[in-house]
């Protein structure tokens, strides 16, 4: 399964700091946030990555990454979202990349404290449709919130005024093929975007969406409050963690570089 890392919008919830660079590149405790997510997959076994990104500071992902060698990728892919037309328009650039297989999304601002193996593994044996990650978190209305009937979900809401129940979708997304077609039936929200909560509730709709419950911690970092909480609880999670790159090879990299 290839993986996809959304990294795009001009994350103006940060301005002033996303004046100067793209939110997914600012620091989270030691490291750039785009890091995270490009170690969860490559901790699911997911190595054949592309990263969608846009802005006015896209130039600054190939400064840091490269061609993914320093992060002993093979390679590293990359494509580029005109304007802000959301999750499932930016997910319609990998189309392409996908080459008629399975994908694993992950929004450029979400981490988690463990991995996706289990789900990843899953998933790969699903014959077909879509997986979300759910996870309980204490403020469901800033998210999109699963309605939960007897152990179903029943629909997904997006930022509900209301939630239904404290289960947030997490921006972890399995997908068939048929998520292309699916982007393209899709109509601009309120706030103009094409939503990822929209194929989400497609998926449901065919009776092929499956879920699990995340587990360890999760948080996204688009916020000031969200990015210092996200700092801290990497801070916390410590040695434990999957590590792609360690502190001595990366800065021995940078040191040889020109
Ligand atoms: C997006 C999705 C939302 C999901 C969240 C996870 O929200 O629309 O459904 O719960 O990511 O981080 P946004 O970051 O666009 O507000």
């Amino acid at each position: 399964m290839k993986g996809v890392i959304l990294a795009g919008g001009l994350g103006s919830r940060l301005r002033p700091l996303t004046l100067v660079t793209n939110k997914h590149l600012l620091p989270v405790y030691d490291r750039p946030m785009i890091y995270y997510p490009l170690e969860c997959l490559l901790a699911a076994g997911i190595d054949e990555i592309l990263i969608v990104t846009g802005g006015e500071h896209a130039g600054d992902f190939l400064k840091l990454l490269g061609n993914g060698k320093l992060l002993g990728l093979r390679d590293l892919h990359y494509t580029y979202q005109e304007g802000e037309g959301g999750i499932a328009e930016a997910l319609q650039l990998a189309e392409d990349f996908a080459e008629g297989g399975k994908i694993c999304v992950i929004l450029g601002d979400n981490i988690i404290e463990k991995n996706i193996r289990q789900a990843v593994g899953e998933f790969f044996t699903q014959p077909r449709g879509a997986k979300i990650l759910l996870k309980e978190v204490e403020h469901p209305e800033r998210f999109g919130v699963a309605k939960i009937e007897n152990d179903r979900i029943v629909q997904i809401i997006e930022k509900p005024k209301d939630p239904p129940s404290n289960y947030a979708v997490t921006g972890i997304y399995m997908y068939d093929n048929d998520v292309f077609d699916i982007t393209r039936t899709l109509e601009p929200s309120e706030r103009g975007e094409l939503e990822i909560t929209d194929v989400n509730n497609e998926y449901l709709r065919r009776g092929t969406l499956t879920f699990d419950i995340l587990d360890g911690w999760w948080t996204d970092a688009g916020t000031f409050e969200s990015l210092h909480r996200a700092g801290n609880l990497v801070a916390e999670r410590g040695a434990n963690a999957t590590r792609i790159v360690e502190m001595k090879s990366l800065a021995e990299a940078l040191a040889t570089r020109p």
